[in-house]
């Protein structure tokens, strides 16, 4: 089975059950400071599983497009991935534990279906922990389904609870789905979760049924919610009876390019991390919300993914300039299901070839510094190179310590790797540090001061297309608590003038007590009325148009507030460039 023919197959069965199929969002968050990246297919409905109403109904369906880069050192194994695509059925408050456990099981096992043998199927459920109880419920009904008690293992939260994908949100226990491989157990205590390679995690089911809240209480919510998750590319491997995530679709056919291009004797790990960080960055930057390789944010995820291919090119001996035609092949492979990818094709190639330059000169910059420290470094009769040393070269100039434990080598030295790693990990720390620190100061949820920020982006993109023409169109938004986040499509700097235009029109809208009025139409209606909405691909047959008087008309998701008078008076705090050709206003209420 192919990986669309999954996708295809799993989408007609939810519909068979009632789901309407939504279109998957971008990688980059809307409106969620906390994370840079969307990690799961629940992320860009967390605002519908918290209660708002959903265009297209309560039971939804979709395949998402998921980058995650927290366990990035695991790539190179057989199903780690930084960008994956995930299958989900959703209820907002519809069906719950039954419905989800036994149709779950229908798919895994129906002949029509995905066709499993029940006999290999183990499950795990949750065993109750922090005064939340075990789920009962969930093991009774698998039981019901067949599955005998000696396969249903209890997890506690690390295993079988999902959520937040920020500080604070929707979450609750899950039940995982595993496939027996039919390798021999690793030992007595190898059960499903084990990362032996005997159990195949195939789907996991969360019944979203917690609020986790600003103070880490689990509050229960008032709508309870399926959010389910299963992995494409894992899937499709298990199903062909592959090993490995590298031997299906695209993957492979960059794997086997990767091996014609290389010089050297491959290593697998090399080929996989070039292969899978290729296909992110790709994804990355043909995002319409996409980023550029920057030293901050998603811009250094992606810098640093493109970096380690292009190391990793250079150990297997593969000629400069090979980023781009990797990339070529993942448009080309993926952009019929992805036609942003088509649409992005030349930023995405011309970033990865300035990048590829950029890192070029960071090498001979780090190169030439090595060479002004060597007479010195071989006066030590130790014929080390401290630690600390090769970590400036890292930090300052961006010169990996492989390069400089190479160098070393060639004049008969070496570097203190626990030197490096220790001062690696002491500036990690100070690093972490600070990123809980700004993550404390940005806490994004539904809370009231994000719906009034959001309604203030909505004016601010109609001011903006007032004061400067409406060539300006809206690239991304970002919210906290604090303050909103806008990008838009403008080539120059705004003149002092232009922005206390903006902002004078944005507090006439507010100063105006204007309601915000919300009505369900189809995207051409929606069109027809001059809704402003720019990520057409992402709409479905009903779409929310949120108008504020004659101030704003925009497809949107909501939340809103009623009144613009909620608003307080608008503030605008910078306006900088954030790429070529898209400025980034910081604005806030007061
Ligand atoms: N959010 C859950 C996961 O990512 C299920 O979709 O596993």
């Amino acid at each position: 089975m192919t990986e669309r023919e999954l996708v295809n197959l799993y989408i007609s069965f939810f519909e068979g059950k009632g789901h309407k199929r939504i279109a998957g969002a971008s990688v980059i968050p809307e409106n969620d400071s906390t994370i840079l990246f969307t990690p799961a297919g629940m992320q860009p409905l967390v605002p519908y599983l918290l209660g708002e109403k959903h265009p297209q109904g309560s039971r939804l369906v979709n395949v998402q497009k998921c980058i995650r880069t927290g366990d990035i050192e695991e790539v190179g194994d057989d199903t780690h991935l930084t960008f994956f695509r995930m299958l989900g059925n959703w209820s907002l408050g519809s069906y719950f534990k039954r419905e989800a456990i036994l149709w779950s099981f229908e798919f895994l096992t129906g002949k029509e279906w995905l066709g499993f043998d029940p006999e290999k199927i183990s499950v795990t459920v949750f065993a109750g922990e922090d005064d939340i109880p075990a789920d009962a419920e969930a093991r009774s009904i698998w039981l019901e389904a067949g599955i005998p008690e000696e396969r249903i293992h209890s997890f506690g939260m690390k295993d079988n609870w999902w959520g937040p994908t920020g500080a604070t949100g929707p979450c609750g226990p899950d039940t995982e789905m595993f496939f027996d491989t039919g390798k021999e157990p690793c030992g007595d205590s190898c059960k499903p979760g084990c990362s032996c390679g005997k159990y195949f995690e195939v789907w996991n089911d969360v019944f979203m049924e917690y609020r986790k809240t600003e103070t880490g209480v689990y509050e229960p919510l008032a709508q309870k919610n399926v959010d389910t998750g299963m992995g494409v590319e894992r899937t499709v491997a298990m199903l062909g009876g592959y090993g490995t995530v590298y031997d299906i679709g695209v993957l492979k056919s960059l794997i086997d390019k990767i091996r014609t291009l290389s010089k050297a004797d491959g290593t697998t790990k090399s080929e996989r991390v070039i292969a899978d960080h290729i296909r992110s960055a790709t994804h990355i930057l043909g995002d319409d919300q996409g980023v550029v390789p920057s030293n901050v944010d998603q811009g250094y995820v992606l810098r640093r993914l493109i970096r380690l291919a292009i190391r990793h090119g250079m150990k297997l001996e593969i000629p400069g300039g090979f980023l781009t035609q990797l990339a070529v092949m993942v448009i080309e492979a993926e952009g019929e299901d992805y036609p942003e990818l088509l649409r992005n094709r030349a930023v995405i190639l011309s970033e990865l070839e300035r990048e590829e330059k950029l890192f070029g000169e960071t090498l001979q910059a780090g190169l030439k510094q090595f060479n002004k420290m060597l007479p010195n470094l071989l006066k030590n009769p130790s014929r080390t190179v401290a630690g600390r040393l090769a970590f400036k070269l890292y930090d300052t100039y961006g010169f990996p310590v492989e390069l400089t434990a190479d160098l070393a080598a060639e004049n008969g030295m070496s570097v203190d790797m626990d030197g490096y790693n220790k001062a690696f990990e002491k500036h990690r720390q100070l690093s972490k540090q600070g990123a809980e620190k700004k993550f404390k100061g940005g806490l994004a949820d539904n809370s009231e001061m994000v719906t009034k920020l959001h309604t203030a982006t909505h004016l601010l993109h109609a001011a903006l297309r007032k004061v400067l023409g409406e060539t300006v169109q809206q690239k991304g938004s970002n919210i906290t608590a604090e303050r909103l986040r806008f990008d838009f499509l403008y080539g120059e700097k705004m003149t002092d003038e232009q922005k206390l235009e903006v902002e004078a029109l944005v507090n006439d809208a507010i100063n105006a007590e204007v309601p915000v009025v919300m009505k369900e139409m189809s995207p051409d209606e929606a069109e027809a009325t001059g809704a402003l909405g720019f990520f057409k691909d992402k709409y479905g047959d009903i779409v929310k148009v949120y108008s504020i008087g004659s101030y704003s008309t925009e497809i949107c998701g909501g939340p809103h507030v009623n009144n613009t008078s909620e608003l307080g008076r608008f503030r605008l705090v910078s306006e900088k460039s954030s790429s070529r050709g898209v400025r980034r206003i910081k604005a806030v209420l007061e």
